[in-house]
């Protein structure tokens, strides 16, 4: 079927659209931003956008199959299509292919090129389509308008890329090598978000401990050094950071945890596997054994941490026991929240071309099991909150009635009912647990 053009006309409304992981997220949002300096206002749910984003991510099986049928799905009755920009990770690997197999995709623009969207759009609304995959050495961030609003718990990219090509992994081929965002820069977004209406900041990077920079005085510091300059900004409340390697874990930000009272109680430290037999085939240069001494001395600088991680199942080779060696580690460390997967080959990955290749049913299986023992300590942890009260950030109003939901400090949900406003720290009392969530009852307002 001939493929009717999009009216050749500058669009007026937008619509991103972010999968994947919380980067994917937080570069949704600056794009968000981008397009509205430039006049553009945000469709609401339910009406058409003259222009959408898929801000795609790569990290999983059937990625650029889901991104074909969002493009077909976006096709309006009378034949027309939206601009649409292809963006983030299925973008970089594979944007040829995209401007090859989806006529109605007018921009292709990877992760580290967002920035030239305005651009890009003004070619497209001309009739002309654009890639731009390019990982340029100056980063986009000096690029992108001033940050304005935020909820109360805003995200803040501060490293991308990664070193460490695990060998099932696409990061580092499609974001790049690991670079670190200048200190200053951060500490000035972070005050933009905070003057903005954040009360809470996760910092965000593919390998985020990895982070150093120079601060103020011109001493080289590392993500600890930068926690402690963004605690000192009065109005907000928590720090978070995410996501972490088991190899980066410093002396210094494991003190942190210790020492820095608005650092909250949570660390997500992927293991993937408790077999060393894989870990090695994964190259993830790490034992299980030396992960459990990292979650040591994090618990003994903070005891009351909650721990959260990755699995990844049916890894090429991995053979029953193995995979019992990892329910075994999930049993010895407890853990408070866990993202499980079974393995898919990416293409391009040493991995995806090994012998040993797991069956699918066997990985159902495993991911099943795994996912059994996990919702069991999910639960004793949320259980074990039961009696106590906590501090919430509020963040938004729940389904019921008068009723609220925020973010416990150990990041669990907790939903309760009572006077109190989105971005407010309020006191919660626990009194019951599922394995995702807690409801709880106000207690009293602490100072918000
Ligand atoms: N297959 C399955 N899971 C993967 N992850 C990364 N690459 C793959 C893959 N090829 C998982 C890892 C990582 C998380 C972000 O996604 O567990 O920590
Ligand atoms: Fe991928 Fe491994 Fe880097 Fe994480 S540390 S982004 S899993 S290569």
């Amino acid at each position: 079927m001939p493929q009717i053009e999009s009216p050749k006309t500058y669009p007026t409304s937008y619509r991103v659209k972010s999968f994947g992981c919380q980067m994917n997220v937080y570069d949704g949002e600056r794009m968000a931003e981008l397009l509205g300096s430039q006049g553009l206002t945000a469709a609401p749910d339910g009406v058409d956008a003259d222009l959408v984003v898929l801000n795609t991510c790569h990290i999983r099986e059937k990625a650029a199959e889901k991104v074909y049928s969002d493009i077909g799905r976006l096709k309006r009755e009378d034949g027309t299509s939206p601009l649409i920009a292809v963006a983030g990770c299925v973008a970089q690997a594979e944007g040829e292919e995209i401007m090859a197999r989806a006529p109605s995709v007018k921009m292709v623009v990877g992760p580290q090129a967002y920035h030239r969207l305005p651009e890009m759009v003004r070619e497209a609304a001309a009739g002309r389509r654009s890639t731009d995959t390019d990982m340029p050495a100056e980063t986009k961030f000096g690029h992108l308008p001033a940050r304005r609003r935020s909820g109360p718990s805003a995200f803040l990219t501060v490293q991308e890329g990664c070193d460490k090509f695990c060998t099932y992994c696409v990061v580092p081929y499609t974001r790049g090598a690991e670079v670190s965002r200048p200190h200053a820069d951060l500490i000035v977004e972070a005050r933009r978000l905070v003057d903005g209406g954040a009360r809470e900041i996760t910092l965000l990077g593919q390998n985020v401990n990895a982070w150093t920079g120079e601060d103020a005085k011109g001493r080289l510091v590392g993500l600890d050094g930068l926690i402690r300059d963004l605690a000192a900004i009065a109005d907000l409340a928590r720090i978070r950071y995410t996501t972490s390697h088991p190899n980066d874990m410093t002396a210094g930000l494991i003190e942190a945890h210790a020492s820095e009272a608005k650092l909250m109680p949570f660390l997500h430290l992927p293991v993937q596997s408790g077999s060393d037999r894989v870990l090695k085939a994964m190259n993830r240069s790490h034992t299980a054994e030396s992960y459990l001494r990292i979650l040591e001395q994090v618990r003994a600088a903070r005891p009351d941490l909650a721990l959260s991680g990755d699995f990844i199942v049916g890894f090429p080779g991995e053979t029953e026991a193995e995979f019992e060696e990892t329910l075994r580690l999930v049993e010895a460390v407890g853990y408070a929240q866990c993202f499980s997967f079974k393995y898919s080959p990416r293409p391009g990955t040493p991995a995806a071309t090994m012998d040993g290749q797991v069956a699918p049913e066997v990985m159902d299986e495993r991911l099943q099991r795994l996912q059994g023992a996990l919702n069991v300590t999910q639960l004793a942890f949320n259980r074990a909150s039961l009696g106590r009260s906590c501090d919430v950030l509020v963040e938004r109003r729940g389904k019921l009635p008068g009723q609220w939901l925020g973010k416990s400090p150990w990041l669990q949900s907790v939903h309760f009912t009572g006077e109190a406003a989105i971005g407010d720290l309020v006191r919660v009392d626990l009194v019951d647990a599922g394995p995702n969530s807690l409801s709880g009852r106000l207690a009293l307002q602490v100072a918000a």
